[in-house]
Parts: structure tokens; C-alpha cells; sequence
């Protein structure tokens, strides 16, 4: 049953074909206060039809995509005699202000600007029922607002059922309004998040995480099917999502915070790490609480996340993690290092045959400090054994030394943590691809090159790794925020962190889909990606952007009219324009929401954790 505001009808005025949203159409609400707040971006209008017959009736769907109020006495373009003008304006003032709820002028109207939904309402013997618009509104037929039950109903219809839902936001107009979306389409289909700085994208990253993991391991799967599960691989790049989804970090079924490199971390973290004891617990909780990067509303809560931090750092069931790489072996490394250019002149064939044997006989030797040193002795002695006569054949040994160098600063000379607190590649995949649980894990680093490599990593072993074994579940979904610093535009000729990150994360766009391993993207600089990447996703969250250039980028890959992005405009802080070709009920039609603060859904999980604490101490002391 579809029902309607009472009291308010408009009519179509006129219909004008639209190239992206197929057709743009026009209608005039007489104008009162109480019709001005009701009829807002996002609010659905039914059209009678021309499908429309004696025993059915069909009601086409549109969605105001605009609105604004109109006065006769003052047209759209103020002109003529100023004094004229401004008595005209303080005349309609008062027009506006006294019709409350009863429209009493002809002079004022609420023009609306709508986009078809491509559905319709068709009533026949007392049942109505939606289904694809079948023909096209008629000019000059009555307009009804769909009340607030109804248009939940309209918005969410074409959702598949069976599959983990989650309400991703409210109407902006009709907070009662539930948005619901697709877990599965979204992470499978990709997903951007675009907005000015400070728009609050982290937050809704934040957000969409917590749903999406609410989603997987909250909610009961429907009889007879098995739980799917989900894991969400966050890169970090400003080291911010330890505090905004510490919740998920201390309470998933299975989550790392991996820190790529040491000096990520604060010293007293580092050698708690690798002496577990109470004293340098403490100095460790101190040293994280105080260098934690904190969104200003969560500034005031600084010491509560000891709490939290308490959690990850317990080295029984530790969340922190330093990333370690099991180092290649002393015949592997030569055989990856030693790259003569050039001639070796005379004995050629005899360090050839030097280099082989040594390849072949270290070939499982492990790299380490006593082996390391074997190495470089045996380059000091082909340096003195009169075998290299010429520059390149030098040359090639002292890059091999520089090679055996970096190998020890990359592997050796790292600070020996605690076994809990390691993690390498290979753990990290094992967790990814482990059907039971779901998870989180975010990296980080404050070495933005060291990030990208590892992404590059990750996403290439994960998606080889998949393409081969044939597997497509658990779902992975790997998030780049400041997506601009991983899949930038392409400078021809370039071999760097960024080419390797930019050309593995398209990969992971074009093809990761039908392996079960999705992205997800949210910047402020649509102009800096790689162009290729805008078709890629199928969900998009817009806000404020201030550039037309970024706008018309969006409204491009997305396939949609530019001016579609005015009513962002308006948008406050958690408001997002969300559109998507197949993971929400309406498809590619704009829908304004708000979204929660993630803010503070943390901050009732430390209120959570605070009040656990205390009432275990007063256990405690009570037993004393
Ligand atoms: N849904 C929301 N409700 C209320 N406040 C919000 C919401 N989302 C974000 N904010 C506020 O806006 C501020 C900026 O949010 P956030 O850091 O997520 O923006 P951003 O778009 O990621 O910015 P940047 O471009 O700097 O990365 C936050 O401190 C937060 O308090
Ligand atoms: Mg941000």
C-alpha cells in the first residue's frame, strides 16, 4: 500500500529530455511554509502516467532533484526602478510568512525540479504494486508526496533479499527515513567517497567499516546458509583509523593494527614489544595514548583510550602488530643482486661458474648475522682473488655488497620483538583467506612509499593467489583513503611505490570483482587519480565539492547530469549524496543522506570499556 501527504498536490508543468537522467521534469506546489520544509531533495512524487487505464492506474515515481520558491510579483531576475524592487521583495516577505499551512496567493508557488526513478505504482482492484515505470508521466496530471512509510518502502524495494543488508544512512529531509544498501555489492562492486577536505570522508570510511563488519558478524544469516564472512584491509596513510575504529580493532572476531615500520612507533612501544613486563606496559600505554592523532571531538576522551589500548597491546591476545619479512636466503640474494652489465672480460666463464657455486651451495642458507658475514667475506675474496679485471665486473660485486647492506638493515638489524607482535606477509594472507571469521586490519606507516609497496604487495599475491586456487570467498575489500597517494595519474616512464601501488589497485578494480576482492576509495582530489579508475566503481558517496572540474569528473563516470551536485552545496557535516548502479534499491538515483559521527559510536564503546573496568575493580575489591 502506497500512501500520500495529506492536503498537498502539485501539478507537472513540463518534461524535457535529459541525456543523462533520461528525462528532467517540472511541477508547481502552491506555495505554504509547512510544503517548503516537506518538499525537499530526496522527497519521491507520484505522476499519473500514460500507461494508466480504466481498471488500472499507473503512477509514475519521480524524485525532486531541486526545488525553489517562485513569486510572480518578483520574477527571477530582479530589474527596474530599485525603490519598486525592494517594496516588491517586502511585500512578497510577507507572503511567504503568512501562509502558514493554507495557500491564499496565486503569486506564489514552489517549483520543483525531478528525475524519473524508472518505477512505477500501478493499482488494480484495490493492490498496488511497484514495478518498472512502463510510460511516461503526463504534463499537467496531479503530483502526490509519498509520506514518509512509503518512501521507505520505495527506496529500499529493489533490494535482493538473503544477502546482509545494513541501513547506511538517513534522508536528509526525513530522518525516519532509512537508506539501506547491499554489503556484498558494495565491497564487491567498489566503492568512492568523494568531498573537500574535512567533508567528514574518514569519518564515513569509519562508518561503512562498522556497518559492514555489523552486518557480517552481528546479524543472522537466513535458515539453512551458511555465514559469510568479510575482511576489511584499510590502508592507513595519516595513521588515523587506531582511533576511529578502535572499537572494531579491540572487538572484531579477528583484527590487526600492522605497523610496517618501526619508527611508526613511539620508543616506549618499541621496547615494551620486545620486553613484555608491567612496568613497560605502562610507559607503552602512556607513550600510544599520548601520540595517538585524534579527531578534535575525541580530544577530550585522550586517557579513556588506555582502555582501548590496553586491549591491542596485551600480549596474550595481541592486535598490534610489527610488520616483519622473512628475508630471502644467501643464494637467493646474489642470484637477485649479482647483475653484471657489461663485460667481464677475460674470466668471463670462471666467475660465472664462481657466482653459481655459491648460489647453489647457499641456496636454503638463511640469512642472518654470522651468514651475512660469510657473504661479504667471500666478496671481499673475489675482489682480492684476481678474477675481476674489468670496471663492470667490479662493479657488479659492489652492488652486491651495497645489496648485502640493505638486506641487513631491511631484515637483520630490526629490533627483536616479542614473537606476538610480529606479523609477516604470509600470516597476514593466511588470516585473509580463512573462511571462519570475519576481520579488520589496518596498516599503517609513516613512510607513505613503504605503504604503497605494500599495498602493491599484498593486492598482487592476494589477487595471483585467487585467480589461481579459483577461490572468491571470504570477500576482501581493501580501502585507500587518500586514494590520490595510491592510484595517482600516470607519468609515462615511471617506476617508483606509486606506479607499482597505482598498477596493482587497477587490477584489483578490473578484474578483482569476480575473485571476491573489492576497493574502496575516498579522497578530495578526483583530479589527481588515475583517470581510468573513475568508471570502476559502482557506489559512489559525494559531498561538498567546490570545483567544477572534480564535479563534472564524478558526474561523467558515474552518468549523471552535473547539476545533479547542486544540492550538495547545502550539505552539512555526515551528509552524502549517495548514488549506486547496484547496491541500493534505487538504481543510479541520487539519494541525499546523513550519515552517524562515527565519533560517536567510539565514543560509547570507551564509555563501554571505562564502565567494564570499574565494575571489575569494585569485583576486586570487594574479594579483598
Ligand atoms: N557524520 C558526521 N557527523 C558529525 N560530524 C562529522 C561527521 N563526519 C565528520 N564529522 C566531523 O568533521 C570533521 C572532519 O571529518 P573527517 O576527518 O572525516 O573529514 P575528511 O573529509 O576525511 O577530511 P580530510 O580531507 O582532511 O581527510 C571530524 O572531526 C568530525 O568531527
Ligand atoms: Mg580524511
Amino acid at each position: 500500500m502506497i500512501t500520500f501527504v495529506k492536503g498537498l498536490e502539485g501539478t507537472l508543468i513540463r518534461m524535457q529530455e535529459d541525456p543523462e537522467a533520461r528525462y528532467e521534469f517540472e511541477i508547481w506546489f502552491d506555495y505554504t511554509r509547512q510544503a517548503m520544509n516537506l518538499i525537499r531533495e530526496g522527497a519521491l512524487l507520484a505522476v499519473p502516467n500514460f500507461a494508466s487505464e480504466a481498471a488500472a492506474s499507473h503512477r509514475s515515481i519521480l524524485e525532486v532533484v531541486s526545488i525553489l520558491p517562485l513569486h510572480y510579483g518578483l520574477g527571477d531576475n530582479p530589474q527596474g526602478y530599485p525603490g519598486f524592487v525592494v517594496e516588491a521583495a517586502r511585500s512578497a516577505a510577507r507572503d511567504w510568512e503568512e501562509q502558514e499551512h493554507e495557500p491564499t496567493e496565486d503569486v506564489t508557488k514552489i517549483r520543483c525540479i525531478a528525475i524519473p526513478t524508472n518505477l512505477e505504482i500501478v493499482e488494480r482492484n484495490g493492490i498496488t504494486e511497484l514495478q518498472e515505470e512502463s510510460n511516461l508521466p503526463m504534463i499537467g496530471a496531479k503530483a502526490l508526496l509519498l509520506d514518509t512509510p512509503s518512501t521507505e518502502y520505495v527506496l529500499n524495494s529493489g533490494l535482493p533479499v538473503g544477502v546482509p543488508t545494513f541501513t547506511v544512512g538517513n534522508l536528509v529531509r526525513d530522518p525516519q527515513v532509512g537508506v539501506k544498501i547491499s554489503a556484498e555489492d558494495l565491497l564487491r562492486t567498489h566503492f568512492a567517497i568523494f568531498g573537500f577536505t574535512g567533508a567528514g570522508k574518514s569519518n564515513l570510511v569509519s562508518t561503512l567499516v562498522d556497518k559492514v563488519m555489523q552486518a557480517y558478524t552481528l546479524m543472522e544469516p537466513p535458515p539453512d546458509t551458511p555465514r559469510e564472512n568479510v575482511k576489511v584491509v584499510l590502508f592507513d596513510l595519516m595513521s588515523e583509523y587506531s582511533v576511529l575504529l578502535a572499537d572494531w580493532l579491540v572487538k572484531a572476531p579477528d583484527a590487526a593494527l600492522l605497523v610496517l615500520t618501526e619508527e611508526t612507533l613511539p620508543e616506549d612501544v618499541l621496547q615494551f614489544m620486545e620486553q613484555p613486563s608491567n612496568e613497560t606496559f605502562s610507559q607503552a600505554l602512556t607513550a600510544l595514548t599520548q601520540t595517538t592523532l585524534y579527531p578534535r571531538a575525541l580530544i577530550g576522551r585522550r586517557s579513556d583510550f588506555r582502555f582501548a589500548w590496553r586491549r591491542l597491546l596485551n600480549p596474550k591476545s595481541a592486535r598490534l602488530h610489527l610488520y616483519r619479512e622473512k628475508p630471502p636466503s644467501l643464494g637467493r640474494l646474489v642470484e637477485r643482486h649479482w647483475q653484471p652489465r657489461g663485460t667481464l672480460g677475460r674470466n668471463d666463464a670462471a666467475i660465472r661458474q664462481a657466482v653459481r657455486n655459491w648460489v647453489i651451495t647457499h641456496y636454503d642458507t638463511p640469512f642472518d648475522e654470522a651468514n651475512a658475514r660469510k657473504l661479504n667475506d667471500w666478496i671481499d675474496e673475489m675482489f682480492e682473488n684476481g678474477l675481476l679485471t674489468t670496471n663492470d665486473a667490479r662493479e657488479a660485486f659492489t652492488a652486491l655488497r651495497a645489496a648485502v647492506e640493505e638486506a641487513h638493515r631491511r631484515y637483520i638489524s630490526l629490533r627483536h620483538v616479542n614473537d606476538a607482535y610480529q606479523m609477516t606477509l604470509g600470516d597476514l594472507i593466511t588470516r585473509l583467506n580463512d573462511p571462519h571469521t570475519s576481520g579488520l586490519y589496518v596498516v599503517q606507516s609513516h613512510d607513505p612509499d613503504r605503504l604503497r609497496d605494500f599495498a602493491a604487495m599484498l593486492g598482487d599475491v592476494m589477487f595471483e593467489n585467487r585467480r589461481k586456487s579459483g577461490k572468491i570467498s571470504p570477500l576482501v575489500v581493501f580501502i585507500f583513503d587518500e586514494a590520490d597517494e595510491f592510484i595517482p595519474q600516470r607519468r609515462e616512464g615511471a617506476d617508483d611505490s606509486y606506479a607499482r601501488s597505482r598498477f596493482v589497485v587497477m587490477t584489483l578494480a578490473r578484474r578483482g570483482r569476480k575473485f571476491g576482492l573489492g576497493i574502496g576509495i575516498a579522497t578530495q582530489r578526483v583530479r589527481y587519480l588515475d583517470t581510468s579508475i573513475m568508471a570502476q566503481p559502482h557506489t559512489y558517496f559525494v559531498s561538498k565539492m567546490p570545483r567544477q572540474s572534480d564535479r563534472q569528473a564524478i558526474a561523467e563516470a558515474f552518468g549523471i547530469a552535473e547539476e545533479m551536485f547542486a544540492q550538495t552545496f547545502k550539505f552539512k557535516k555526515g551528509d552524502w549524496l549517495l548514488m549506486s548502479h547496484d547496491a541500493i534499491g534505487l538504481e543510479a538515483v541520487p539519494v541525499p543522506i546523513h550519515c552517524e559521527d562515527a565519533n560517536q559510536r567510539v565514543e560509547a564503546f570507551l564509555n563501554q570499556l571505562k564502565s567494564e573496568w570499574q565494575r571489575s575493580r569494585e569485583v576486586a575489591r570487594t574479594r579483598e
